[in-house]
């Protein structure tokens, strides 16, 4: 046997990752219409500094054909095209790390038209990363950058986002209440607000991971368990409302309720006008945070003394930085219209955040599930 065919048996074929026909799963699935709506030339430096030295490494090992172990991605959830490769030790990259590679102008799948509308989905990611650190939760947002590739003729200089896998990341469903701690809860009701922010539909319990295993942070300090957002390619669309609403929820006061079918139903593209913050804290990756936290006796994520407390606290320290965060990301929109739609969208949710923490103590005492509306300026190109 030889050793491609041992390395095929085993699963881990060996590649050059500068290999154009490496991208080819990349190149597929990408859309052409990408590059018309978004520049993405600021992304390949919106990445953190603190990533400086792994984006530098990674850009080197491609440009100079240094070999990357490519693995077959078996145990991967999700549906999109990705490549995974495993660092080898002819470069500077940490050792058996491993990077996930995925398009950076996805094609929309007509499966998801009814939510997924605009091709923007690295922007998305790079938006989310850099909104994150704006909003002082950097590290609860998983490390991602951008790089371009030799994918072949007419992709010679292709982007590709590029996630920085964490070793020690699991699913956020196996988190057990003995590793909660209540600054998770803290950290779980921000990331259920970035996504009403982000109109991130895509939360589920695969799209939200804990860090639980007592290991060092870069500086060495032992830390404990915390969350680690990943997969925000699918928000900004702003084209439908959160698809998780339940039939029946404990509203703050009026106890538990029925939720109209015209607030459940996601397929509104047509019509339908509101979103809602509530979902976002009800999502599935906030239910397993929230059996955690209440196995330990904690309150769930959506309960609104607990979030509201959040927002009230966190929200109007930076919200400032958040807004112009994002009025940076915006320049790389290169399509007028949908620039629009992305800042009016922005905007309504920012408003309903600052409403909120302003009067947190209405919220609190008098607020129904409806007072969490926002308007959805749906768009459909
Ligand atoms: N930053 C990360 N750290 C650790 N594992 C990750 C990270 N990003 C992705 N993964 C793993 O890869 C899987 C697929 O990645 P994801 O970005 O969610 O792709 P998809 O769009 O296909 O769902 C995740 O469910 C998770 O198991
Ligand atoms: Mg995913």
């Amino acid at each position: 046997m030889s050793l491609q065919d041992f390395q095929r048996r085993m699963g881990m074929p060996l590649a050059k990752s500068t290999s154009p026909d490496d991208f080819s799963a990349i190149r597929k699935e990408t859309d052409t219409a990408g590059a018309d709506v978004v520049d993405h030339t600021a992304d390949l430096k919106a990445h953190p500094p603190s990533m400086g030295l792994k984006v530098e490494a990674y850009r080197k090992a491609i440009a100079h054909g240094s070999p990357l172990m490519r693995t077959t991605p078996v145990g991967l959830d999700g549906k999109t095209a990705k490549i995974v490769y495993k660092i080898h030790s002819a470069n500077d990259l940490p050792v058996g790390k491993s990077v996930l590679v995925k398009p950076y102008h996805e094609k929309l799948h007509p499966k998801t038209k009814y939510w997924q509308n605009h091709p923007i989905n690295g922007w998305a990611e790079m938006t989310n990363q850099s909104l994150y650190h704006a909003a002082g939760m950097g590290d609860s947002h998983q490390e991602v950058h951008v790089s371009e590739h030799d994918m072949g003729p007419g992709f010679d200089k292709h982007p590709a986002v590029i996630v920085h896998m964490d070793p020690r990341a699991d699913y956020v469903e196996h988190l057990h209440p003995m590793d909660f701690e209540p600054k998770m809860g803290v950290e779980a009701a921000k990331i259920g607000v970035m996504d009403f922010l982000s109109n991130n539909l895509d939360r589920h319990r695969h799209n939200l991971m804990v860090r639980t295993d007592g290991a060092t942070d870069s500086s060495g300090m032992p830390y404990s368990s915390s969350l680690l957002a990943i997969d925000h390619g699918r928000s900004f669309q702003y084209h439908a409302s959160h698809k998780g609403v339940p039939s029946h929820v404990d509203d703050f006061f009026l106890g538990p309720m029925t939720i109209p079918e015209d607030m459940r139903t996601t397929k509104n593209a047509e019509g339908k006008t509101t979103d809602n913050l509530l979902p976002y804290l009800q999502s599935d990756a906030m239910q397993s945070v929230s059996e955690a936290a209440q196995g330990s006796g904690a309150p769930a994520v959506h309960d609104a003394s607990h979030f509201l407390r959040v927002i009230e606290q966190w929200w109007p320290d930076v919200r400032d930085r958040v807004i112009s965060t994002f009025g940076d990301r915006l320049n790389s929109i290169k399509e007028p219209r949908m620039k629009q739609h992305l800042l009016e969208n922005f905007q309504a949710r920012v408003e309903k955040l600052d409403d909120i923490a302003a009067r947190a103590e209405w919220y609190k005492s008098s607020a129904r599930i409806h007072d969490l509306d926002v308007p959805l300026k749906v768009w459909d190109r």
